[in-house]
């Protein structure tokens, strides 16, 4: 929606829009690094012009009103009993967040909020995490004891306390990916990200004459009902087998350990294959990550691309959690030999792949595939040329 839509939109459900503040956080696309943040691996996201976009302002109680413009729902949550607020339908990932903020020692006050997003939901590209980001920056911002807060709770404080919420308010053990990659975006760049100490690099999206195309299956991933927190216990399962394996390498995460010392394990992982095949997806995706961003780095646009259809076959055959329509979407999109890399990306069960394809080429392509996808499947995908934004931040009015 435009601003005064939105503005119009805010006075319609909440009376009027005086003292009424913005604010935004974005969706994320994951190239490369799938599934290893929670394995303190490197992974390799951007955030997305796609966002969230929340109108705040103190209402003068103690209950958080919000609504929705998509959906067209409102709900509140009371700040003095916010655990009430886990089974609202709409409403929990920001009550999960003011739960935390509160925890964190933030003075919270009562706020009406209205929600406005351009991301497709449950569809791969972090909606959750830019809703988790654009509350928790409203919800401080409103606080009383903002000033003092702001400086301990910067932009990287706030993504894991969106994660936080995430993992123990709306029961997904998510990793820290989606809120770092929504909290610390930045326009043209993507982020190489070591997932065990935080610490970040901004890669420029150099990519000359070809543009990041999204394909979005339409197969709706709900990530709680997935088997997203099966497969973080089969890793957990995969890291003891390891520490059996290699005992004099006790390392804390299964990233730690290197291609080399997944060869010297095999024995040992050999007697429980399906943890072996996770554990070699996981090893050997981080070291993927490396490669990918050193040939981004280097311009080297085609292995670059080569890269992420590998990074495709280790994510769906070793780590099967691809799935008929997004197996579809990649298969096809190798049709158009112009696309130089292709691949899922998110948690999958569903959601978009990500494609790299000549920039006067996009409107060919995703007629093209989309034709191509729907005769397979019997579902209408949508696109998006991929453009790529800020973190989260307030906007000026
Ligand atoms: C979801 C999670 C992330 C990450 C990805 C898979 O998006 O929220 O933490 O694990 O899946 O890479």
């Amino acid at each position: 929606m435009e601003f005064a839509e939105l503005f119009g939109s805010f006075g319609d459900v909440f009376g009027s829009t005086e003292g009424v503040r913005v604010f935004s956080a974005p969706g994320r696309v994951n190239l490369i690094g799938e599934h290893i943040d929670y394995c303190g691996g490197r992974v390799f996201p951007a955030a997305l012009s796609l966002s969230n976009t929340v109108l705040a302002r103190r209402n003068g109680t103690r209950k958080v009103r919000m609504y929705a413009t998509d959906l067209k729902i409102k709900a509140e949550f009371d700040l003095d009993d916010i655990d009430a607020a886990r089974s609202l339908r709409w409403g929990s990932y920001q009550a999960g967040v003011a739960k935390e903020l509160a925890g964190a020692g933030v003075v919270l006050r009562g706020a009406d909020m209205v929600f406005d997003s351009t991301l497709p939901f449950g569809s791969g590209l972090s909606s959750s995490a830019s809703i988790e980001l654009a509350t928790g920056l409203a919800l401080l911002s409103l606080a009383d004891n903002f000033s003092e807060m702001r400086p301990k709770l910067d932009n990287v404080q706030l993504a894991l306390i969106g994660q936080r919420a995430e993992n123990r308010f709306c029961g997904v053990n998510c990793g820290i990916m989606d809120q770092f990659a929504s909290a610390m975006g930045k326009a043209e760049h993507a982020i190489l990200l070591d997932c065990a100490t935080l610490e970040y690099e901004y890669v420029p999206l150099k990519l000359g004459d070809y543009s990041l195309v999204l394909a979005n299956t339409h197969k709706k991933h709900t990530l709680g009902a997935s088997k997203y927190n099966e497969r973080r216990a089969e890793v957990e399962e995969g890291l003891k087998l390891m520490h059996r394996a290699l005992p004099e390498k006790q390392f804390a995460n299964l990233c730690d350990y290197s291609e080399n010392d997944f060869t010297d394990a095999k024995r040992v992982l050999d007697t429980e294959p399906l943890i072996r095949m996770r554990v070699e997806h996981v090893i050997r995706e981080n070291a993927r990550v490396n490669k990918a961003a050193e040939a981004l780095k280097t311009g080297d646009l085609a292995r670059f691309g080569l890269i992420l259809k590998e990074a495709n076959d280790s994510i769906r055959y070793l780590y099967e959690v691809t799935g008929d329509e997004l197996d579809a979407m990649f298969e096809e999109a190798q049709y158009f030999d112009y696309c130089l890399g292709s691949r899922m990306t998110g948690a999958g069960f569903g959601g978009c792949t990500v494609n790299i394809v000549p920039t006067a080429l996009t409107q060919e392509f995703c007629a093209g595939l989309g034709k191509r996808y729907e005769a397979r499947t019997g579902i209408k995908p949508e696109f998006y040329v991929c453009a790529v934004g800020d973190g989260a931040r307030e906007l000026s009015i």
